[in-house]
């Protein structure tokens, strides 16, 4: 038997192999110290699991991979066969790496990857398990199967598991649909699995994000909560399973189409990364997520531009003179960057035409968008792009040329969504067309910014003449298109858009710097999409705008203030006909924007701190950096209780005094509503934390924010 234990940001993750088998997670979660070797091996031998009547002779070995030849009933965490053969294989562990060196005996390390190297011979397999604790205490793993036999293996499943103490037993998903992104649901486990799939073929709109199993009642500083995200922009699951016997999982991997990883001889499939986080609260897991994303090589910094994209101020209505004098509206309140959305390529003067012709429209730009990008520039703003690259209407040259490059199952196309097409990038000649295409219209003007968009799900997506599931392979042919753009332009900035917020997730995220959270703009809507896009994402990453009075998408009015003290915390921006706005609105959103520039480096650079209220209706949350936090509290839904009580201020440090300053800006008439003007102080951060202060009531659908500011 043999020990492995990694420990980093008060996480530690126990595995233990035996018998030449596959490791198994002895532990997964608080920080277990100076553990030694030989007591976990003495636990590891303690806990093997007592053998149950007309169950399996011998304790079970639940390892990362499930296995049926283990005595597992569970779902398998390999699925696959030659032919009907070799579809339980027998692995055998080889060599164990640690961070790519062979190690021979116990390892007790901090942030590490540890590999598992297995071979069954028999079924001409091997598989190299990658798990690892990074540096904020997420585990990673996946898993890379290769067949090493004769003739094909057709895999259809690679999952990989990790036990989670049974205590957890309550589980927060997510849900949602088209404008109502990152839902959360709260679920008890029970006997059987909880499986989410994502047939998207992107990450989906109703992605189940980040699956927690936790102690009942578990909230945003209490209760022990484990989470599982899947990192994948393509077909997925998130899975939790409890058996007969007690053990329940949390599991994740690609969700393969039938087809879709046939491996030839020497041929390999890889797995999706998995990252798990545990923590005290959901705050605490939401923080190794962040601080994980955070920690990349392309994450950005606080100082995130103020944006104005022009889609819901013009829609197709791409006129040079108006676009120029939206850009002179947008600079003169301090904007930074301004973004032409669709609409500015090919004949795509409505939603009809267009897609898959990435060059500039001769008809709706005669001398091309260099004037734009040449005033928005001279007005000192960045200049970013719409693409919608995966994307094609059968009314575009390249569809008209090349028919055969829509993805399509055999001898019929796919239903249209939004009156278009799948592009498949899985064909060569695809691929090379849209990357030409893109990479010239990034050369040949000054862009600093590309909004990529994805605005349709990808169902009886195939690849002709014969018609095969082409979704994994399409995943992988956006990865390596948005690689190599990004390669060959270093200096643009990408976002992730995906009618709205359907394509958030970590693998997509390692190449790019925003997503779009949602279509909806409405902050009633959007307190609770900030809310919850953190759970995964930290604010900065988080695109965020201040739209119309009337929403374009929910009809619904709300003050300025309202719009702004939810937008605020994200990456804010501007998506709004200025031309429409009033004197009295651009001077509202002047003050803003000149708020939001002195405050984002607390904005975008705190931690997160949410808390727990008894009306769901109140959204109170804060960023806490060390010299200063802003909180929020929103109440969106008229309440019984006429206060929302009193407001305790979690993260300060307690022996630090704060000046309290509250930002107030609602534009209703001030009659029978309670002034905050009393809460203007300087007291120490232990009062404020433990005791806190007593807030007046607020009307439904409006925001207040609190600077706590350090003496
Ligand atoms: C999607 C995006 C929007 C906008 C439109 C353009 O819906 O989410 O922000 O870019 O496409 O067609």
């Amino acid at each position: 038997m043999t020990t492995y234990l990694l420990t980093a940001a008060g996480v530690s993750l126990a595995l233990v192999t035996q018998d030449d088998r596959l490791p198994r997670v002895l532990h997964w979660g608080r920080d277990l110290g100076e553990a030694e070797a030989a007591d976990l091996e003495t636990l590891a031998a303690a806990e093997r699991l007592p053998i149950l009547p007309n169950q399996i002779d011998g304790s079970l070995n639940y390892g990362v991979l499930l296995e049926a030849r283990d005595g597992i009933m569970m779902r398998p965490g390999l699925i696959g066969s030659r032919d009907g053969a070799d579809w339980t294989p027998d692995f055998r562990l080889g060599r164990v790496l640690l961070d790519g060196a062979p190690v021979d005996g116990p390892v007790s390390a901090g942030a590490a990857t540890l590999t598992f190297e297995a071979t069954a011979a028999e079924a001409g397999l091997t598989l190299s398990l990658e798990i690892g604790l990074t540096a904020q205490g997420l585990v990673s793993a996946r898993g890379t199967l290769t067949n090493t036999g004769e003739g094909v293996y057709q895999l259809d499943e690679l999952t990989l598991s990790l036990p989670v103490p049974g205590r957890a037993a309550e589980m927060l998903d997510f849900a949602g649909r088209w404008g109502v992104e990152r839902f959360p649901q709260r679920t008890r486990m029970s006997v059987g699995q909880r499986r989410r799939e994502g047939r998207h073929g992107r990450t989906g709109a109703d992605s189940a994000y980040v699956m927690h199993l936790g102690v009942p009642g578990f909230g945003y500083a209490d209760g022990e909560v484990w989470a599982l995200h899947t990192a994948w922009s393509g077909n997925h699951v998130h899975q939790a399973e409890l058996d007969l016997a007690g053990t329940q999982v949390l599991s994740g991997g690609e969700l393969l189409l039938p087809g879709e990883a046939r491996l030839a001889e020497g041929e390999s499939y890889q797995s999706p990364w998995l990252y798990y986080s545990y923590g005290e609260g959901l705050d605490a897991v939401a923080h190794r997520y962040q601080r994980f994303l955070r920690s990349l090589p392309h994450a950005p910094a606080t100082d995130r531009p103020v944006t104005l994209n022009v889609w819901e101020a013009v829609y197709f209505d791409h006129d040079l003179a108006r676009l120029t004098d939206l850009a002179e509206r947008a600079a003169a309140l301090g904007v930074e960057r301004y973004v032409l959305d669709d609409g500015w390529f090919g004949d795509r003067r409505d939603d009809k035409a267009g897609l898959g012709d990435w060059v500039v429209s001769a008809d709706a730009w005669p001398d091309g968008l260099t004037p734009l990008i040449e005033k928005v520039h001279g007005l000192g703003m960045e200049f970013g792009l719409w693409f919608e690259p995966e994307m094609v209407n059968e009314d575009s040259d390249v569809a008209r040329e090349h028919p055969e490059w829509i993805a399509q199952p055999k001898g019929r196309l796919p239903l249209p969504s939004r009156f278009q097409q799948v592009l498949n990038l899985s064909i060569e000649g695809a691929w090379q067309h849209v990357f030409t295409q893109m990479d010239a219209v990034l050369r040949d003007n000054a862009i600093d910014y590309v909004k990529w968009d994805h605005n349709r799900d990808l169902v009886d997506t195939g690849t002709v003449p014969e018609g095969r599931a082409a979704v994994h392979a399409q995943t992988l042919a956006f990865y390596r298109l948005l690689d190599a753009l990004r390669e060959r332009h270093p200096d643009v900035e990408f976002e992730s858009c995906s009618s709205g917020g359907a394509r958030v997730d970590l693998e997509v995220l390692k190449r790019a710097e925003r997503v779009w959270v949602s279509d909806v703009i409405d902050p009633a809507e959007r307190q609770r999409m900030l809310w919850w896009t953190s759970q995964l994402i930290p604010a900065e990453f988080q695109g965020s705008h201040v739209a119309s009075g009337r929403s374009h998408t929910t009809g619904r009015w709300h003050d300025l203030s309202f719009r702004a003290a939810t937008a605020v915390f994200g990456h804010f921006g501007i998506e709004w006909d200025l031309a429409q706005a009033t004197e009295d609105e651009l001077s509202e959103l002047g003050w803003w924007i000149d708020w939001y520039k002195a405050n984002r480096d607390v904005l975008l650079g705190g931690e997160l701190v949410r808390v727990d209220l008894p009306d769901p209706s109140v959204y109170f949350k804060g960023v806490v950096t060390e010299a200063k936090a802003i909180f929020s509290v929103s109440q969106l839904a008229a309440s019984p209780v006429c206060s929302l009580g009193v407001l305790r201020f979690p993260g300060l440090d307690p022996d630090a005094r704060y000046s309290v300053k509250v930002i107030d800006r609602q534009q209703v008439p001030a009659e029978g509503r309670p002034s905050w003007e009393v809460v203007d102080v300087v007291l120490p951060g232990r009062l404020l934390s433990d005791v806190g202060l007593r807030a007046p009531q607020l009307l439904p659908e409006t925001a207040v924010l609190i600077e706590l500011e350090r003496q």
